[in-house]
């Protein structure tokens, strides 16, 4: 395996020094490091990371290989600068049953650009009905922790609370996607006063904040882990804050387009901006880069979410929701959280990285960038400047709302367990390892 030399990185933002990966961990850490029969990386300006750990992101495959494919995902990941992902589970068969969750992670496994962790369904078929078989899912191959209908909420109580308490025996997650479905029949952006202007149906902000609020207190009841998909107001904020005060095992994440992006937008009725949970207020945004700055949010999640352009490029009313995230995430993070002096990249290291990987039980991931940690790691260029180009992307799809915008800071490296999947900016082939290829 190559010995590499990261020369001149500032690990976390810190002052710059050397690493050296060897044999998959870092072998050592500090300034002038012999670089002898080692490839030599020039760090200088460049910020290290530990790999970014997505808790949310929709692979498609099985069912939809139009839209995306585990391969095609997990290069835009590490393209990214992520070294492992969560795949949710609303795939065409879904992934309910340990025979499914065990075919994702192999195609994970063979792809070999990220880790990619399966999330498994909580209710058969995403119905709402039934419980999927948590149990097998947790003891397949896959070791799956993380449980979603993501797509769907688990609206029925008895069942969140049946599937909170069966977790509990292998140190599960339940990852709620939050949204009472009676108050947001036919919605189709933020409930406001521009939905009212614009003639489409209102999403009230009430309607994931009704079942947050429900669900930490079941979450508190059977003493359970909660983990709170997309969190998108204000109110919802407010909420976690009041139950992560009493004691409450909850966690949230929020997308970097909620970070960034307002309702707004949706003026031009560009079925990009069109997603689930919807853009809200310029109040909303502001909450949630408080509550990502002072923990109330535990992590970034991408809910990158891959669609053709037959089920995108249509009429707002026809289109699906949704839109690409991992190619830009960390941009994004970048622009609203580091550029507005919310976050240094400390605080980005744990909210990309230490924090959903402990939220998802992976050990290997979001670990400090210390000799004898697993050289998982990401490197960054914060003074690079880019603009979104969908056709280039290495995801299949090419929903990305940011096209044709100027991105601040930009991924040049990603290293997994000592080998580069991205270098110099260039996407690496683990089965043509060194010979590079356009991003
Ligand atoms: O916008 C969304 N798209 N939100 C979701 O929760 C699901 C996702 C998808 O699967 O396309």
């Amino acid at each position: 395996m190559t010995t590499y030399v990261l020369r001149g990185v500032r690990p976390l933002g810190a002052d710059p020094t050397d690493l050296l990966l060897r044999d998959g961990t870092i072998a050592d850490v500090g300034p002038g490091l012999a670089a002898d029969g080692a490839v030599l990386v020039d760090g200088t300006g460049l910020v290290a990371l530990p790999g970014f750990v997505d808790l949310h992101t929709h692979l498609r495959e099985p069912g939809r290989e139009d839209a995306e494919t585990v391969a095609s995902g997990t290069r835009a990941a590490a393209a990214g600068g992520f070294t492992a992902v969560h795949a949710m589970a609303n795939t065409e068969p879904v992934a309910d049953t340990a025979g499914v969750v065990e075919q994702v992670w192999r195609l994970g496994r063979e792809a070999a650009w990220v880790d990619v962790h399966p999330v498994g369904a909580v209710t058969v078929g995403l119905a709402g009905e039934r419980l999927a078989e948590l149990g097998a899912m947790a003891d397949s191959a896959a070791r799956v922790r993380v449980f979603s209908d993501d797509g769907h909420c688990v609206a029925d109580a008895v069942l969140m609370r049946r599937a909170l308490e069966y977790v509990k025996a292998f140190d599960g997650v339940i990852a709620q996607h939050a949204q009472e479905p009676r108050l947001t029949h036919g919605a189709q952006m933020h409930e406001g006063e521009l939905s009212a202007v614009l003639g489409l149906a209102g999403w009230p902000a009430v309607a994931e904040e009704a079942i947050v609020a429900r669900d930490v207190l079941l979450a508190q009841h059977v003493g359970s882990r909660l983990h709170v998909c997309h969190v998108s107001s204000a109110g919802s904020v407010e909420i976690l804050r009041w139950a992560k005060a009493r004691g409450v095992a909850v966690t949230a994440e929020v997308t970097p387009h909620h970070l960034l992006l307002t309702h707004d937008l949706v003026r031009g009725y560009d079925p990009r901006l069109k997603v689930n949970p919807p853009l809200r207020t310029a109040d909303d945004v502001a909450a949630l880069r408080g509550a990502l700055a002072d923990g109330t949010i535990d992590a970034v999640a991408t809910d990158h979410a891959p669609h053709t352009s037959e089920d995108k490029d249509c009429e707002w009313q026809a289109a699906a929701m949704g839109m690409t995230g991992l190619e830009t995430a960390l941009s994004v993070v970048q622009e609203a959280m580091v550029e507005t002096g919310l976050l240094d990249w400390a605080g980005v290291a744990d909210r990309m990285s230490t924090r959903p990987a402990r939220i998802g039980r992976l050990a290997e991931h979001g670990q400090p960038l210390l000799a004898g940690s697993p050289a998982t790691l990401t490197l960054v260029d914060p003074a690079a400047r880019w603009d979104v180009d969908p056709a280039v992307m290495a995801t299949a799809s090419r929903n990305t709302p940011f096209a044709g915008r100027r991105m601040h800071g930009r991924v040049v490296a990603t290293f997994l367990r000592g080998r580069p999947t991205l270098l110099d900016g260039r996407l690496q082939d683990a089965t043509a390892q060194g010979a590079g290829g356009a991003r």
